[in-house]
């Protein structure tokens, strides 16, 4: 059964009451609840997590090798800061979304620039927590084109 590791970074554990004029009043829960019911329809395996550490995010993906057939990975503002992330993700080899809530392209422009587009398939962002459904569903589709 394919396997997908929804991975999220720092501060996304506040989702819900963090900024909710940028990222909404939906919490983290409510986005696994949706990451699991679009698992469920697509019949895929998902395992979602969440960590404020750098090192737990690396140790998580080091461990998706031979576990999960691809990563979503909303990395929050390691995105852009984080070369270890990025050697991380090309290390392992496994096909990887890049996810943000929010457009990162529309605000400052530090968030523009992104070490894990570098090494990911593709870019989901600004469609809030419908990215994640979205994201699961390009992934699927993606690895069924090329397993
Ligand atoms: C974010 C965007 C990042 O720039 C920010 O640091 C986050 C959240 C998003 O989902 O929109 O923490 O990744």
């Amino acid at each position: 059964m394919t396997s997908i590791l929804i991975l999220n970074g720092p501060n996304l554990n506040l989702l819900g009451s963090r900024q909710p004029e940028v990222y909404g009043v939906t919490t983290l829960a409510e986005v696994e609840s949706l990451c699991r019911a679009t698992a469920g329809e697509l019949g895929v395996a998902l395992e979602f997590e969440q960590s404020n550490h750098e090192g737990v995010l690396i140790d998580l993906i080091h461990g998706a090798k031979g576990v999960h057939d691809g990563i979503v990975l909303n990395a929050g503002a390691y995105t852009h800061s984080s070369i270890a992330l990025m050697d991380a993700i090309a290390s392992v080899e496994i096909p990887t979304i890049e996810l943000h809530l929010s457009n990162v392209h529309a605000r400052e422009p530090f968030r523009h620039r992104s070490y894990i587009s570098k090494v990911a398939i593709g870019l989901i962002c600004g469609f809030g927590p419908a990215g994640y459904p979205l994201a699961i569903r390009a992934m699927v589709e993606k690895l069924e084109v090329s397993p």
